[in-house]
């Protein structure tokens, strides 16, 4: 009886000694011990290093960083990320694992996981993007911690393992931040607050062989042939999309598709108020720049995207007490600097976006704009922009006028008045962000393009995108196809169209998630870069011999999913 009683005890203890082995077998992965050394940490997101070390910091404001152009976790089974890290401050300086992005909502953070320092305890924060406060929160009183701190998280099994300089602290259930079955890296910081990261590797045990870094960045890319700027140019066709000078400079595989499929491109953001001119006086052409130099490295046409909107404006302008005559200045200064800086580098502008009220009886919008310069200021917009360059085209831009309705009538109206009075519009930017059965009937396009056409005036489609269902079918993307087909039909079959601009080209950085909420995919490449069947149906569209008349539309199903 002793005697089975002893041997029970030393079967314990072999189990412990196992188990305490199998812990310590857990091994680096392959690569990630070269995680921090990628590129991807500084590109553009104002980190830094020192001494070898990353410096995440926050500034004013709480800083939720996600490296999204850098390598990816592959989270399969058991894993663990080993950090080495300090803080600046005792508030949260945490180190993150992101499962899923947030959209642009100001709570939404994505679904993510924290582990960090705050207040000399180790915190491991749970977000799950429903909130900007974590769902699950947990902290670990560990005697001493100061300076660098060398944490590990590991997932083993259902639970979540904490250990601190080498010592486990702690457990907890784990929580499933990582649906997609990869993670971005990132970091969480408060205010004022730095954190510095030593080093940084993937862990796994043995037999766990799934766990790896993931250095693609997630991008599938295969060029095909003909790139569709090949097609467009032998149709005399700009066929583009919108950018951003960060992607362009970080995501390699972003820049290559962008310039091997576009004749044309357009700013997303850059050329707005708020980053071109964020105070008085004071001009940051860093991002149009970026943008610029790329088009013109690739051979592409520029669409130079908006002097004057009433959004993206800054606080110097929405709160601004100018009389008239300032008021008149400040715009004027603001198109001369910036088409005077792009005078024939820049061929189309965005005069003036959206200026047309949504209301029944139309008109213009009440904005600072029309309050402050005046009603006049659309043609005192224009004409400043001609007198900075007189070769630009410029453009007005404008949502829900594609069709025939009682937007597109008013601006339409609006146009027609310019031309008469000899102001200098040379065109006509429709946005087109549609989803299936939203779309306008192509004959109603066609038509409304012809009636623009006939005051000499070109059309641009400036913002295509065909937004889908987020839990998106093969059924809906065939759906989405078709629609891109017959659009690009009927902008080909009109002389006076002359550019076919989507709002982007990869469903990886598309606007559509964090503005329409439960809807996604909407443009011609996937989130891994691959080419969908929208974007083969563009090139189908380019392919035909002969473009289509007003007989060819109209039975066509534009049906919702
Ligand atoms: C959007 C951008 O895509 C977003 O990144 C930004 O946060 C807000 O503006 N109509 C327009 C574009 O004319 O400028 C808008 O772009 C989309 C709607």
């Amino acid at each position: 009886m002793r005697k089975l009683k002893v041997s029970g005890y030393l079967l314990w203890i072999v189990v412990l000694l196992l188990t305490a082995c199998a812990a310590d077998s857990w091994s680096p992965v392959a690569g990630s011990t070269e995680l921090l050394k990628d590129a991807s940490w500084t590109c553009g997101s104002g980190n830094t290093t020192k001494d070898g070390a990353l410096v995440i910091a926050a500034g004013n404001e709480f800083r939720a960083y996600v490296n999204i152009y850098g390598p990816r976790l592959i989270t399969q089974g058991d894993f663990g990320v080993a950090v080495t890290l300090s803080a600046a401050q005792e508030n949260l300086a945490a180190f993150s694992l992101v499962g899923r992005l947030g959209t642009s909502a100001w709570w939404d953070q994505g679904r993510k996981l924290d582990v960090g320092l705050e207040e000399g305890q180790i915190i491991v924060n749970y977000y799950n993007g429903a909130s900007f406060m974590p769902n699950v929160t947990q902290t670990f009183a560990v005697d001493g911690l100061s300076g660098k701190v060398k944490l590990e998280l590991r997932r083993v099994g259902a639970e979540f393992v904490v250990f601190a300089n080498g010592k486990e602290i702690g457990r907890m259930a784990a929580v499933d931040a990582f649906p997609d079955g990869f993670a971005y890296f990132g970091a969480s910081v408060r205010p004022n607050n730095a954190l510095t990261l030593y080093d940084l590797t993937v862990t796994a045990p043995p037999e766990n062989t799934a766990v790896a870094v993931d250095f693609s960045g997630g991008a599938a890319y295969t060029p095909t042939e003909p790139p569709l700027r090949t097609l467009a140019d032998a149709r005399h066709l700009l066929v583009g999309g919108a950018v951003e000078p960060q992607h362009i400079l970080c995501d390699k595989t972003y820049a290559e598709v962008l310039g091997r499929e576009f004749n044309i491109l357009v700013t997303e953001n850059a050329f707005k108020f708020w980053p071109i001119h964020p105070e008085p006086g004071r001009y940051d052409f860093t991002g149009s720049d970026t943008v610029v130099e790329y088009a013109e490295a690739h051979d592409m046409r520029i669409r130079g995207h908006t002097l004057v909107w009433h959004q993206s404006t800054p606080d110097w302008i929405n709160n601004a007490t100018f009389t008239q005559e300032q008021w008149n200045e400040v715009l004027q200064e603001h198109i001369t600097t910036i088409v005077s800086r792009y005078k024939g580098r820049v061929d189309y502008w965005d005069v003036v976006n959206e200026a047309i009220s949504e209301s029944g009886s139309g008109g213009l919008r009440k904005t600072v704009w029309s309050t402050g310069v005046g009603a006049d200021y659309v043609d005192k917009a224009f004409t400043w922009a001609h007198a900075a360059d007189p070769e630009a085209l410029l453009f007005y831009n404008d949502y829900g006028a594609e069709g025939l309705n009682p937007k597109s009538d008013q601006v339409y109206a609006l146009v027609k008045d310019m031309v008469a009075r000899g102001v200098p519009i040379h065109g006509v930017g429709l946005q087109m962000h549609v989803a299936p059965g939203t779309a306008p009937k192509p004959e109603d396009l066609l038509a409304n393009i012809q009636r623009l056409g006939a005051l000499g005036l070109q059309v641009h489609i400036t913002e295509l995108d065909v937004r889908l269902p987020s839990n998106v079918t093969e059924s809906m993307l065939t759906l989405q196809a078709n629609l891109y087909q017959e659009l690009l039909e009927v902008c080909l079959s009109a002389d006076n169209c002359t550019a076919f601009v989507m709002w982007g080209f990869t469903d990886r950085y598309s606007w559509i998630p964090g503005s329409a909420s439960g809807y996604d995919h909407a443009l011609i490449f996937d989130k891994a870069y691959r080419p969908k069947p929208a974007y083969f149906a563009l090139r189908k569209a380019l392919e035909m011999k002969q473009s289509l008349g007003p007989e060819d539309f109209g039975a066509s199903c534009n049906c919702a999913p």
